[in-house]
């Protein structure tokens, strides 16, 4: 059995825990988990934690949360110190890929423990590599497309977008994390779709926002001052909600957004965060894609309990659709109003 790096076990952790029932009967035994989640600076991961606290919390059982904070030795040191606290299975929404690995190699060297890799998708191999390891999560690609759909149906319906009538639609997109895949897959297909659509667009730029609110107003507000305002930008992409609503932040600041039909630029993100179904209902956003995190936190809880337990993890006893043996995929959805 390869030794564990104890010397590296003393670790800020941010722990939060759903704790076992007080009384259990006198057969039940609560099963102990462990999910380590890339930080706690991003919105939809806090959803998605949430429902698997809740999940947990419904089956009587543990759940130990580590927020990693971007940090891989902080992700591997509570990895393992959730290994030696006696975790059941591993959550494991990883920094990067091979922080993945290294998972891996820890759940391999402990009893063959389960490891359900959710958000992040890790290498193929990776997943082939090991025989109780599983993804959960949806195909980036997919929002892409949806989110051309949604601007594609506006767009139609809103000849009057095209606010400074140059035939084009100059457009902001801003990305998510650097390289993680939801950030490539969804900016690819967003792109080619784009390509492929009877509606011209021009690409005015394309920044990383990180995911995030603030960053986002940030860049957008930026891109306003380099380019002499915001007359010539008729359009704003997000890969994902929270940055979305950072650029709507910064828009309203200065009067656009806000109910004048002359000063109106259509932003559209994906997630379909709370505030941000609320911001299509208002007409702020003219859509949104959601990334469906509490089916996704159902089911990686359940491949947790079940694997943890032996029992076999297939269509049957997980109620969804195992494709490579090991890995699902949750549909994404458009709102739009
Ligand atoms: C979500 C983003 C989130 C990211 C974290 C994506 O699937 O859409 O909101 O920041 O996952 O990895």
């Amino acid at each position: 059995m390869r030794k564990l790096h104890t010397s590296l076990l003393v670790s800020a952790l941010a722990v939060a825990a759903v704790s076992a029932p007080a009384l259990l009967g006198s057969q039940a035994v609560a099963a102990n988990y462990a999910a380590s989640i890339y930080s706690d600076g991003d919105v939809y991961m806090r959803n998605y934690v949430n429902s698997l606290m809740s999940y947990a919390k419904e089956n009587g059982d543990r759940l130990v949360v580590n927020y990693a904070n971007e940090d891989l030795a902080q992700e591997m040191n509570q990895l393992e110190l959730a290994v030696v606290r006696g975790a059941e299975a591993l959550i494991v929404n990883p920094i990067t890929t091979s922080s993945g690995a290294y998972a891996i190699e820890l759940a391999c060297s402990n009893g063959e423990l389960p490891v359900i890799f959710i958000n992040r998708k890790p290498s193929d191999e990776l997943l082939k590599s090991y025989v109780n390891a599983y993804y959960v999560g949806s195909d980036p690609s997919e929002s892409g497309r949806y989110q051309v759909d949604i601007i594609n149906q506006y767009l139609q319906a809103h000849p009057e977008a095209d606010r400074n009538a140059d035939g084009e639609i100059g457009y902001l997109l801003l990305q998510g994390e650097k390289g993680v895949p939801d950030t490539v897959m969804r900016t690819l297909s967003l792109e080619s779709g784009m390509e492929a659509s009877p509606i011209t667009f021009k690409q005015l730029a394309k920044v990383s926002a990180d995911w995030k609110f603030t960053e986002a107003s940030r860049v957008t507000s930026d891109f306003a001052l380099r380019n002499n305002g915001l007359d010539n930008l008729e359009l704003i992409v997000a890969n994902n909600d929270d940055m979305a609503l950072g650029a709507l932040d910064y828009l309203q600041s200065q009067g656009y957004n806000t109910g004048n039909p002359d000063k109106f630029i259509p932003i559209v993100g994906i997630d379909g965060l709370d505030r941000a179904v609320k911001a299509v209902e208002e007409g702020t956003l003219i859509g949104t894609v959601k990334n469906d995190f509490d089916t996704q936190a159902r089911i990686a809880f359940k491949i947790a309990a079940l694997a943890a337990e032996g029992k076999s993890v297939d269509k049957t006893t997980l109620g969804a659709f195992l494709y490579n043996g090991n890995e699902v995929s949750v549909p994404y959805l458009k709102i739009t109003k």
